[in-house]
């Protein structure tokens, strides 16, 4: 799916990420975790293609999108990729349904059945009922499987989640997880940044971040300590 290759990043003289090397394969959960601040974010920008200014190559599916135009970049983000965020990131003025028809208004695919894609994806999160609801109506847990459905709607070959449940409870965090497994498990990859451990287990494999740069395991973070 994606190849990372000796990435760095700085903000101005801070250097944000260093030496990041990482290959994602098809079909892949992958897990990031690192502590507040460790460049977990800046990272996923990257590979989510939400920030082209970094050194070093980044393919996604041997492309490099580095000299790609804004115009094309968002065309790319919004056919291919799925984003999800910790604060939901909902319209607060558009109901739950016209939330989730964005990416489809959007997209340059051919979508004849926008209204089968939106109904098919509000089954699959659990939503069957809320669609005339604004999100304000709705619990933290709820506002995010709006968001999962707004990003699978285009059928993305990579869903990239930055601290997906880090607003939520840890039973409401065990729902979206077993709704990211699931669409994991029909093919989906998934990159998902998380500090908490429990919610890291429902990936396939962790590597874990600390002061910008990257480990495979928790050994090895421990040893640069
Ligand atoms: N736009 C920015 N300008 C300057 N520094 C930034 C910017 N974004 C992030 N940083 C710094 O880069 C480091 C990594 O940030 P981030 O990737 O957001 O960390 P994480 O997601 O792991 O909490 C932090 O020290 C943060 O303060
Ligand atoms: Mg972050």
């Amino acid at each position: 799916m994606l190849k990372v290759t000796d990435v760095g990043k700085a903000y101005g003289k801070f250097t944000a990420l260093e030496d990041i090397n990482l290959e994602v394969a098809d079909g892949e959960f992958l897990a990031i975790m690192g502590p507040s601040g460790s460049g977990k974010s800046t990272l996923i920008n990257i590979l989510g293609l939400l920030d082209q200014s970094y050194t070093g190559e980044y393919l996604l599916e041997d492309k490099s999108y580095k000299d790609v135009n804004d115009n094309e970049l968002s065309q790319i983000r919004g056919d291919q990729l799925g984003f999800v965020f910790q604060n939901f990131k909902l319209l607060t003025t558009y109901s739950v349904y016209e939330n989730i028809e964005v990416p489809l208004i959007y997209s340059k695919k051919a979508q004849h059945n926008k209204h089968e894609l939106v109904a098919d994806v509000i089954k699959k999160v659990g939503l069957d009922g809320k669609e005339k609801n604004l999100p304000s109506e709705l619990s933290g847990g709820q506002q995010q499987r709006v968001a999962i459905a707004r990003a699978i709607v285009n059928r993305p070959k990579l869903i990239i989640a930055d601290e997906p449940t880090g607003a939520l409870d840890s039973k409401t965090s065990k729902e979206i997880m077993d709704i990211f497994t699931k669409l994991n498990q029909a093919g989906t990859t998934i990159i998902m940044v998380t500090h908490d451990s429990e919610v890291a287990e429902y990936a396939m494999r962790t590597v874990y971040i600390r002061d910008g740069h990257l480990y495979n395991d928790e050994k090895s973070v421990k040893n640069h300590d």
